[in-house]
């Protein structure tokens, strides 16, 4: 008996972003010219414990390149280890990792794909300690994972803050108004950081480095005695002022993290425009980042590591992912990945870069 593996599992994990459909394409076109079935599990980890699964063909996965969201749909309520039951008018938390298991021998999976990020690499290293062969693909906007250099999907959130900030730029200027702009990142500040460093921020605002209220009001009325009557502030969602906490939207338990947060801006802009007497709005992108086509920089690493996802699983190294390193695609093993949030950090280049040029993080330390 060949001890080739014939037939895999994929699904996208959490979130969506651009360039999930690139790595399914990744993974099932060379699968297929393989000789390899591909099973396309729906809504990510919902889809493992209840079962829902499709067959990709050739023709599932043609012209999906340039496709923004997930043809398989994803979810990030289905974690089988922290699976929410309804019991009479309560929400109960189960452990399902069980039926997860045998949906997959049913199924008669040789290996699973899991396409997602940090929640996602979780889920996926625990059902490997439980015998399942899993590979990872690191997917987010929040590029939070230490292990790679890059998540697909970041540059393509990144692109919409920047063109957000090009366009505020100049009602800004004409209204001589101050604009907040807040973006997604959960607890890291990578999309504010390149996003802002990209589209010209004045401030930014980080959940790495808590702010002075203080030194954000005099950066703003410097510039206005300046001559410059505008100024562009992107702020975190994670954002938080020095002795404060992080602005939550919604705590549901439904979720791998229970916070949603959200909010941040409406609460900057207002404490500047009473401090400062500068009229100010602001701005929300929310899921305009994770939405539409992926850049041609997301396109070109989706494919690159949905193709070094299926050159994993035909190798059998099972319990590793693929991550970028430099330029090249290799691999590290799931738990390690797991292990390390990757936050920007004070002599990260792109904040030194952004200090240089007149950025403010709303901190005196650089
Ligand atoms: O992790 C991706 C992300 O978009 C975060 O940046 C954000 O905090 C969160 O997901 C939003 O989640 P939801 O789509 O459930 O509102």
């Amino acid at each position: 008996m060949s001890d080739k593996i014939k037939r895999i599992g994929v699904l996208t994990g959490g979130g969506d972003c651009p360039g999930l459909n690139a790595v399914i394409r990744g993974v099932a076109k060379p699968a297929h010219d393989n000789g390899l079935q591909v099973l396309g599990i729906l809504d990510g980890f919902e889809g493992l414990v209840l079962g829902k699964g499709k067959e990709l063909y050739n023709k599932d996965v043609s012209g999906i390149l340039a496709q923004g969201g997930t043809i398989l749909g994803s979810s990030n309520k289905g974690d089988p280890f922290h699976w929410p039951e309804r019991v009479g008018d309560e929400i109960k938390i189960v452990d399902k990792s069980e039926e997860a298991l045998k949906n997959c021998d049913a199924w008669g999976i040789d290996a699973l794909i899991a396409i997602g990020g940090d929640g996602t690499m979780h889920i996926a290293h625990q059902l490997g300690e439980m015998g399942l062969n899993v590979i990872g693909v690191p997917k987010t906007i929040d590029n939070d994972l230490d292990a790679t250099d890059q998540t697909f999907g970041h540059d393509s959130a990144v692109f919409v803050v920047s063109e957000a900030l090009d366009r505020l730029h100049t009602t800004a200027s004409s209204h001589h108004r101050v604009m907040v702009i807040e973006v997604m990142g959960r607890y890291a500040g990578w999309i504010a950081l390149h996003g802002g460093l990209a589209g010209g921020a004045d401030i930014i605002l980080l959940p790495e480095f808590p702010f002075s209220w203080d030194e954000v009001y005099q950066k703003v009325m410097k510039r206005n005695m300046r001559g410059k009557r505008f100024s562009l502030v992107c702020v975190a969602e994670g954002a938080l002022a020095e002795g404060e906490k992080m602005v939550v939207e919604e705590t549901d338990i439904k979720r791998t993290d229970p916070l949603r947060l959200g909010g941040v801006a409406k609460y900057v802009a207002k404490k500047i425009e009473i401090n400062t007497g500068l009229e100010t709005r602001y701005t929300v992108l929310g899921h305009t980042q994770r939405g539409g086509s992926p850049t041609p920089y997301d396109r070109i690493l989706s494919t690159k590591f949905g193709t070094y996802a299926i050159y994993l699983a035909n190798k059998k190294r099972f319990g590793e992912m693929a991550a970028l390193k430099g330029n090249e695609i290799k691999s590290v093993s799931i738990e390690s990945a797991i292990s390390k949030q990757k936050l920007v950090l004070c002599d990260s280049q792109a904040v030194r870069a952004a200090s240089a040029v007149g950025v403010s993080f709303g901190t005196k330390d650089f």
